[in-house]
């Protein structure tokens, strides 16, 4: 008998009305559970989590992380009911993390309290299995459950690797360095490993005598590091440098004597091999170094080379590209020397940083020696090798003529048309002085857009649309150009997630624990939504895609707690369990059920976490 044709593809739950309560939402007939909330111990070593904030550094260290965010879940055997979830830890909250906050005895933190705050950060491994409820549960003690902090050792490879800019104290041959730092987005290859992607590190250091200008363009600053982790060193040049090493200032000797390159080591997509327990991650330099939010690759072809897309999250920065020597050979994807594949494909090769021209073409420039920049002079002219270049990526970016953005943020690509996708969460600095341009077209950028683009790794130019405006349903038509309803409308979207099938995920963070400040999120919490996106080139022009005449096909699926963004997304092969996350909610999840949809009934120390989605008949989740 011939195989019956596919039905299309399409929606099958309503969109959700508007929510602001201390509880998730989702569509009649699934449920949300919370799932190892920060504090979670993955194996013996680690106390329970206590309510009072009274956990060790080591009980941290053998536990989930705070602030959870990207994410992916790797089958084991292609398993729908076990596989590895590894989780990104972003950032903490010392309230929640301390009995009482962040303490100082004498001006200093105390070395055990920063110690804690270290291991909150960073990424966590874990064994998941399906019980046989058809819930999920940690494999406690499995020899995969790993945790990397802002301390793990991890390898330096790429261009930067082993240079005079990575050189320090702990690697006097600039090999290795120790931590990950503010991982935000993540990625993923063809072929089986993670990529975490390291965004707000430059905040965690400090410089407190002359900055570089590669220091000053990413932002470190000169008196006090995000958390004050350098006031618990012992001194500048402490031999091990646990805490020291958070002060960048040069002391005079050499730089294996101070900690002036240890910033330098930091601001890259790292690769982790979660299949094999003893391997090292390591940071491939070649993707440039910036705050990256995550990573997304081109449809794989035999015998062509494969691309990568990282966004740099901050106002008015760029959009990169990086296209690998090495052409893709399909049966890498089947190798279980993981990290020797991402040598290859991962440390050789080509960075762009991408030009947006008004009439919906592209440009992507390269990042080498031999580019040429202001005043017809060369990359290599201003800055030196390629070591030099990546270490100052956002400066040569500007030295080549890139396209300023409004805050790129994660990048995906669909899953059959290769076209690629970057959320543009918002921009409220875009203004008459620095002008629009045709990708990041409204002053005011208060609620963010989606652009899309299609290229190919041979060729250095693509083309671009947009694919939605953020916007309060009842905005003017200027601001409301994708004519979104209550029941979709939307402001700084920030993470992204394709599935298989090709429905995109949108989710949103419009960082509402520093206030509602904006129309959307006076109305709605941050959420979720889908829609099965067409393919670049459909429409006429620039866009947007969704406008009032199909904007009912984005569709909203989830709401998160309040002051919680939605980030993160992973799921099964057979898309019947999905995985977010619930990051720095206000007052959630309630301490006496795993019920992601119950309001606590009291005041409760809140705890970022991953929810996992299923439905109630076990069926795939969206359709
Ligand atoms: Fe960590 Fe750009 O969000
Ligand atoms: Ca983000
Ligand atoms: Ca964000
Ligand atoms: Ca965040």
């Amino acid at each position: 008998t011939p195989e019956p044709t596919p039905e299309p593809l399409k929606l099958g739950f309503d969109s959700l009305p508007n929510s602001m309560t201390d509880a998730c939402v989702v569509p009649p007939g699934y449920t949300a559970r919370v799932f190892a909330p920060w504090g979670t111990p993955l194996d013996d070593n680690a106390a329970p989590w206590d309510r009072n904030g009274n956990n060790t550094s080591n009980d941290l260290l053998h536990s989930t992380g705070m602030h959870h965010d990207g994410m992916r879940y790797f089958p084991l055997d292609g398993s729908s009911s076990e596989g590895l979830l590894v989780v990104n830890h972003e950032y903490i909250d010392e309230n929640a993390l301390h009995p009482n906050g962040q303490t100082f005895v004498e001006g200093k933190r105390p070395a055990e309290e920063v110690r804690k705050e270290v291991n909150a950060h960073g990424v966590a491994i874990m064994h998941i299995r399906k019980d046989a409820n058809g819930g999920w549960d940690i494999v406690r003690n499995s020899r995969y459950n790993r945790r990397f902090t802002s301390a793990t050792p991890m390898s330096l490879a790429g261009p930067v690797a082993r240079t005079d800019w990575v050189k320090t104290p702990y690697s006097p041959t600039g090999a290795q360095t120790r931590g990950t730092n503010n991982n935000c987005g993540n990625g993923y290859t063809p072929w089986g490993t993670y990529l975490t992607a390291e965004e707000n590190w430059a905040a965690c250091f400090v410089n407190t005598g002359e900055q570089p200008r590669e220091q000053k363009r990413v932002g470190i600053g000169n008196t006090v590091g995000r958390y004050q982790w350098e006031t618990a060193a012992g001194d500048l040049t402490e031999v091990q440098g646990e805490f020291a090493r958070f002060n960048i200032a040069a002391t005079g000797g050499d730089a294996t004597q101070d900690w002036r390159n240890e910033a330098n080591t930091f601001g890259y997509l790292v690769e982790i091999d979660p299949y094999d327990p003893s391997s090292i991650a390591t940071k491939r330099t070649a993707l440039g170094r910036f705050a990256h939010e995550g990573a997304a690759y081109s449809l794989p072809e035999e015998g062509k080379p494969l691309s990568f897309y990282s966004g740099d999250d901050s106002r008015f920065e760029y959009i990169y590209r990086y296209v690998s020597d090495a052409v893709w050979d399909p049966r890498d994807a089947e190798r279980t020397d993981r990290l020797a594949v991402g040598a290859k494909y991962l440390d050789k090769g080509t960075l762009y940083v991408a030009r947006f021209n008004d009439d919906g073409s592209g440009t992507w420039l390269p990042l080498t020696e031999a580019s040429v920049g202001k005043d017809g002079r060369t990359l290599k002219d201003e800055f030196g090798s390629l070591a030099e270049i990546i270490v100052n990526t956002r400066g040569a970016a500007d030295f080549v003529g890139a396209t300023p953005m409004d805050r790129p943020e994660w990048t995906v690509v669909h899953p059959s048309t290769g076209d690629v996708y970057v959320t543009l969460t918002n921009n409220t600095s875009r203004n008459a002085q620095t002008g629009t341009n045709a990708p990041n077209p409204r002053l005011n950028n208060a609620n963010g857009h989606i652009v899309r683009w299609h290229d190919d790794a041979a060729s250095d130019t693509f083309r671009w649309e947009i694919f939605v405006f953020g916007s309060d349903a009842g905005a003017d038509a200027d601001t409301n150009r994708s004519g979104l309803t209550e029941f979709n409308q939307l402001a700084s979207p920030d993470g992204l997630g394709f599935d298989d099938r090709g429905i995109l995920w949108i989710q949103t963070d419009n960082g509402i624990d520093g206030g509602r400040n904006n129309a959307v999120a006076k109305s709605t919490n941050d959420q979720m939504l889908a829609v099965i996106p067409n393919a670049v080139g459909e429409i006429e022009g620039v866009g947007p895609v969704i406008d009032s005449g199909n904007q009912a096909d984005l569709r909203r699926f989830f709401v998160g707690p309040n002051e919680a963004e939605i980030t993160g997304f992973a799921y099964t092969p057979d898309f019947t369990s999905i995985f977010l996350n619930i990051q720095h909610p206000a007052n959630w999840p309630a301490y006496d059920t795993d019920d992601a949809t119950v309001v606590p009934s009291s005041d409760v120390r809140p705890r970022s976490s991953t929810v996992v989605i299923q439905k109630a008949d076990g069926g795939p989740i969206g359709v």
